[in-house]
């Protein structure tokens, strides 16, 4: 099976929901660990777990719509871990439920675009460039399949946001040895999917995993987790290259 013995993720959003599920798969795989949330004490009990299974941990906190405080994440995280080479842009918001969409606040679109959209955008300006460097890097931004809500347009929005960034930068990634693609996880019953949700947070696994271990140079590609549920990993590798 595939290793990722000696390589340094990042994963915002660790605490909870997919980015704890994709911070144990990655730590399966013998990767270390840079483990984010708002809060240290929000990944503590995670992290006391990876490093069991013998993968170096660290843990990063900060406020994603707040500049500063990402330019400080990303300052702890290169400090304690030295590099970053896989990175899951993972952590989000959803904005609320909106009954009458034509009354969505302007507050809505700006707080999820400052959380979902300009913070992973910084995230990337400063890892990238490192990565391109070292020839070698897998950035992994998280998106969703939503459409046909307009009850919730402002987080809509800011995935389709997402989507054109990675989108954008295929041509500059060519031949870099970076590969930079899309994951919608599937709608999970995660604090930010809802108690309806027909999935199970487990089920991101492996499918979430396969983006960061493809070794076939593309980018700007949509993965569905769910598209690889059930499956082994090695059965979920063979899945992607078959397309
Ligand atoms: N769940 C779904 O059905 C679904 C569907 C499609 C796409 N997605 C996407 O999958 C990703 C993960 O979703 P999830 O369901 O796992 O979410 P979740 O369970 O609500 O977890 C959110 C994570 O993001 C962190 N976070 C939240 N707000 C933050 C902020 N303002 N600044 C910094 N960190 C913040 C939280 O850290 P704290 O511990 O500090 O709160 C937590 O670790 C998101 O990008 C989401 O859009 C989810």
């Amino acid at each position: 099976m595939k290793s990722l013995k000696d390589r340094w993720s990042l994963v915002t959003g660790a605490s909870r929901g997919v980015g704890s599920q994709v911070s144990e798969g990655l730590a399966q795989l013998g990767s270390n660990l840079v483990l984010h949330s708002r809060e240290l004490a929000h990944t503590q009990a995670l992290a006391a777990k990876l490093a069991a299974l013998g993968v170096r941990v660290v843990t990063v906190s900060g406020e994603l719509s707040d500049e500063a405080q990402v330019d400080a994440m990303l300052d702890a995280a290169l400090r304690q871990a030295g590099r970053v080479d896989i990175l899951y842009n993972n952590a989000a918001i959803m904005t609320p439920w909106r009954e009458n969409p034509w009354d969505t606040p302007a507050e809505d679109f700006r707080k999820s675009f400052e959380v979902n959209v300009i913070s992973l955008a910084r995230i990337c300006h400063r890892l990238v460039p490192l990565m391109l460097a070292r020839k070698w890097g897998r950035v992994i931004n998280l998106t969703s399949g939503i459409m046909n809500q307009p009850n919730l347009t402002a987080y809509a929005i800011s995935k389709a946001a997402v989507d054109k960034f990675v989108r954008d930068f295929v041509p500059l990634l060519a031949g870099s040895g970076v590969q930079m693609n899309l994951l919608d996880p599937g709608w999970l019953r995660t604090d930010l999917g809802g108690p309806k949700a027909p999935n199970d947070p487990t089920s991101v696994l492996p499918g979430a995993l396969v983006p960061a271990l493809l070794d076939n140079g593309e980018s700007g590609r949509f993965f569905r987790a769910q598209d690889y549920a059930g499956l082994t990993l090695p059965q979920a590798l063979e899945k992607a290259l078959l397309k």
